[in-house]
């Protein structure tokens, strides 16, 4: 039997394909209020900057290749069940090689009309279309006639992937955290639903906001700290 491991990944993984992340000196919320465009109550106020904002994304996206930390997360496949469960909207887990990636804030290059809620339970997904990294603007209307918005879950909204993820997290043999700084619920708290057994790995440069004695922190970049993850797994 393959043991299983679930990887809980953040903008951290995506930092050494030239992606920012989000709260380090410098990251995409330095420079930027995220409730200006990143909230439910920014695509009611103003959701043409919201569209812009996303639409910059998308154009960094196109740019962004997958780097040696979402091969090696992609590699372990080889050996492992792997589910990675993302807080990021880029492609880059699928684009190494993930087949199992459950995107928990939503995707970059996909959007939905408006009017579509973002159920959990499918039925909003048969609304929701892939855009590509192509630009997408106020009068871009979907078949229902509404506008479309970024299939993004914006600050304000419920995440609707959480179930599937506690779901994943509860039977994980092995939990990888990586590049996150787990400052963001629900995500952040998906750990304490691994079970008593379970072993926690953390790959983060920085200090981490969490003491559990089941966890082992890798204080290193995501490449460098792969590198060094797969090494530990080898001797188990
Ligand atoms: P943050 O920007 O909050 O945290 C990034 C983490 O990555 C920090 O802990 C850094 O120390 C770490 N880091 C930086 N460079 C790294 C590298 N090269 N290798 C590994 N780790 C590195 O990003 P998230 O925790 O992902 O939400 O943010 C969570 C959510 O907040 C995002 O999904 C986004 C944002 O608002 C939505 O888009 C809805």
């Amino acid at each position: 039997m393959k043991k299983r491991i679930v990887v809980l990944s953040g903008a951290g993984v995506s930092a050494e394909s030239g992606l920012s992340t989000y709260r380090d000196n410098g990251g995409l919320w330095d420079g930027i209020d995220p409730y200006e465009v990143a909230s439910a109550e920014a695509w009611e106020r103003q959701p043409g900057k919201v569209l812009e904002f996303y639409n910059i994304q998308r154009r960094k996206l196109a740019e962004a290749r997958p780097n040696e930390a979402h091969r090696a997360i992609a590699g372990l496949e080889k050996d492992y069940i792997v589910d990675v469960i993302t807080q990021n909207i880029d492609n880059l887990h699928e684009r190494a090689g993930s087949t199992h990636v459950v995107h928990l804030h939503g995707e970059a290059t996909k959007i939905r009309p408006e009017n579509t809620c973002n159920e959990s339970d499918g039925f909003s997904e048969q609304y929701v279309v892939d855009c590509g990294y192509g630009e997408v603007n106020i009068g871009d209307i979907a078949p229902n006639g509404a506008q479309y918005r970024p299939h993004i879950v914006f600050f304000g909204e419920a995440v609707p992937k959480l179930e599937r993820a506690i779901d994943l997290v509860e039977k994980a043999d092995i939990l990888l955290i990586i590049g996150t700084s787990l400052q963001v619920y629900p995500a952040a708290g998906l750990y304490r639903y691994a079970r008593a057994s379970t072993p926690i790995w953390i790959i983060d440069p920085a200090e981490i906001p969490l003491y559990d004695r089941r966890i082992t922190h890798i204080r290193k970049k995501a490449c460098e700290g792969m590198e060094e993850f797969v090494r530990e797994l080898h001797q188990e």
